[in-house]
């Protein structure tokens, strides 16, 4: 059994796991500790560092994700977090902190992959979008299993806004949107993206997930929708599982 530690750093919680890479799953309890109110790389960093800490028996490289654009380590979006992380190159700041190879990743990519290798996208040939309606909207494509890194299919517009701002949970919750209007919000959003993309399937992930049967009943389109089924952990999974080059 291998196992590698997975971070999964979000707007609201920061959360760590040892994953067996085997089985696609949490190898013990995950630690989670609020987001600092000023997430700035170096509050962060402190939070993740306590995370690693908790988990001293777990060694090999570490697994980061991060809610933005992240390529060859360097953070390019920060749309709900802190901007100092724009330009961040984060694969060598962690890596110096915490004295050991850290990758970092979109936080959605990391969701859709481990969906794909040990979930609802197992076996799934052809286009796959995994979508993650929480604080923002993620999103990871997949063509026949494999990633195209840093879709940021959240942020098309729609009526000449941000889809997020639109269908995100976090748009539920500031509009205290009633589930059948949340519904159509999201059935505008995903009749969208199927006329762009054509995909042969979505899985829908993120928070609002769990909640899925008192809305997606009520999203009607063209491509079939699944809900993810590692639902919390997915980040984490994801995170260990690639930064150990599987
Ligand atoms: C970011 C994405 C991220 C998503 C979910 C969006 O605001 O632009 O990169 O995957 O939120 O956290």
């Amino acid at each position: 059994m291998t196992v590698r530690l997975g971070v999964d750093i979000g707007g609201t919680g920061i959360k760590g796991a040892p994953v067996d890479l085997e089985l696609g799953d949490l190898a013990a309890d995950r630690y989670r500790i609020p987001t600092p109110r000023k997430s700035k790389p170096h509050e962060v960093g402190k939070i993740v560092e306590q995370i690693v800490q908790h988990f001293p028996d777990v060694d090999g490289p570490i697994g980061v994700t991060f809610p933005g654009v992240v390529i060859g380590g360097v953070v390019h979006t920060s749309a709900n977090m802190d901007r100092g992380w724009i330009g961040f190159d984060a694969d060598k700041f962690f890596g110096d902190l915490l004295g050991r190879p850290v990758t970092m990743m979109n936080d959605a990519d990391a969701a859709g992959v481990a969906e794909m290798r040990f979930g609802a996208g197992k076996d799934r040939k052809g286009v796959v979008i995994m979508i993650t309606l929480s604080t923002g909207i993620g999103c990871a494509l997949f063509n026949n299993g494999v990633l195209v890194p840093n879709t940021e299919l959240g942020h098309i517009e729609i009526d000449g806004k941000d889809a997020e701002l639109l269908a995100s949970g976090s748009a539920r919750d500031n509009e205290r949107l009633p589930w059948k209007e949340y519904a159509k919000r999201v059935q505008k959003y995903f009749r969208r993206l199927d006329a762009l993309l054509w995909p042969d399937l979505v899985i829908l992930g993120g928070g609002i997930s769990k909640e899925a049967e008192k809305f997606l009943a009520d999203v009607k389109v063209r491509v079939p929708v699944v809900t993810a089924e590692l639902l919390n952990n997915a980040g984490i999974v994801g995170a260990a599982t690639l930064a150990a080059g599987r």
